[in-house]
């Protein structure tokens, strides 16, 4: 059975054109694609089923990109990509990336080469030269939730500012004047976000100075230590607004251990709506995404474009939900 090599050979090129020519990837000159089409018949060359995939046919199969497996968001957010997927018959290769742009690349080369269908990532650090050569690659791609806002690509997240502006609101209505806010990486655009509708609101308050607010790392522990530093420069801090549930999570433990009670001393407002707030103590109010929403949106769009060979520069933003629990339940008067 003849080989891409046979073709290259008889038609005078590289295996590169020849693949080129087969995947349509890149321009090749219309005479240099009549020899190779040419070569391909007389050699009855059948390009296998690997090859078939690249030449646009469909193997079935997504990767999804996450940056943290270890938060509950994600696997949330997995689930709705998921089921979408799988109810079309499509298999989910699910990865780590730790936010790594780097990493995000090699996921993106050694998964092409697997033949994948379509990417879905959630990142704010995927490099704009990887979406721009799967564009050109005509291999779809989705960002999700953290995803820039300048890249060439449907981009999906929750409304992060207005979520923000919720909590906050809230807490005031809580009877919060000095309110806290421990804020994500500033990377990442759902952070830089949420610190923005925290100080539309909170800049309004008489008590408000921007020594309020202190940087965590989207975990418990972070959460833990930038409780304790903002006591020390705000001991009558009132309200705790952290900008998702695990740093919320961390400062209701160390309000705890310094008997600090919640809510009559600080009422403690998180962001995801992650199923831990429910079994914290006292239970923890948040700002809940439509994270399985979100999945299954991004999921629906990629096949689509998949389906279609067409992408679309779409910025989504979902709405959020408060959802009032005891760690901010203000006291009957
Ligand atoms: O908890 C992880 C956070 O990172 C979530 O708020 C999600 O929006 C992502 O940006």
């Amino acid at each position: 059975m003849a080989t891409i090599r046979d073709v290259a050979r008889l038609a005078g090129v590289s295996v590169a054109t020849v693949s080129r020519v087969i995947n349509k990837t890149d321009s090749v000159n219309p005479e240099t694609a009549g020899q190779v089409l040419k070569a391909i018949e007389q050699l009855q060359y059948e390009p296998n089923a690997v090859a078939r995939g690249l030449a646009g046919k469909k193997m079935g199969i997504i990767a999804l990109i996450l940056p943290d497996i270890l938060n509950p968001f994600f696997p949330a957010l997995a689930r709705g990509v998921e089921d979408v997927a799988h109810k079309k018959g499509l298999t989910v290769i699910l990865g780590n990336s730790d936010d790594q742009g780097l990493k995000e690349s090699s996921y993106i080369k050694v998964l092409k080469k697997k033949y994948v269908d379509g990417f879905i990532f959630a990142s704010n650090t995927i490099l704009e030269e990887d979406v721009e050569a799967l564009r050109k690659e005509q291999i779809p791609i989705v960002l999700l939730d953290r995803g820039l806002n300048t890249a060439s690509c449907a981009v999906i997240r929750s409304n992060n500012r207005e979520g923000s502006k919720l909590a906050v609101k809230h807490l005031v209505e809580q009877g919060c004047q000095k309110i806290a806010h421990i804020y994500g990486p500033q990377e990442f655009i759902t952070a830089r976000e949420r610190m923005l509708g925290y100080e539309e609101i909170a800049g309004r308050l008489r008590e408000y100075s921007p020594s309020l607010m202190e940087q965590g790392n989207f975990d418990i522990e972070s959460g833990q230590k930038a409780v304790e530093q903002l006591l020390v420069r705000h001991p009558d801090l009132d309200g705790i607004f952290a900008g998702n549930d695990l740093m919320a999570v961390g400062a209701l433990k160390a309000l705890h251990e310094r008997g600090i009670p919640v809510p009559e001393q600080v009422k403690v407002c998180g962001f995801d709506g992650i199923g831990l707030t429910e079994i914290t103590e006292p239970e923890l109010t948040t700002i809940a995404q439509p994270v399985y929403e979100m999945g299954g949106l991004a999921a629906q769009i990629l096949l689509d474009e998949i389906e279609s060979g067409t992408r679309e520069n779409k910025l989504i933003e979902l709405d959020v939900t408060l959802i009032p629990r005891k760690s901010t339940h203000k006291e009957e008067s």
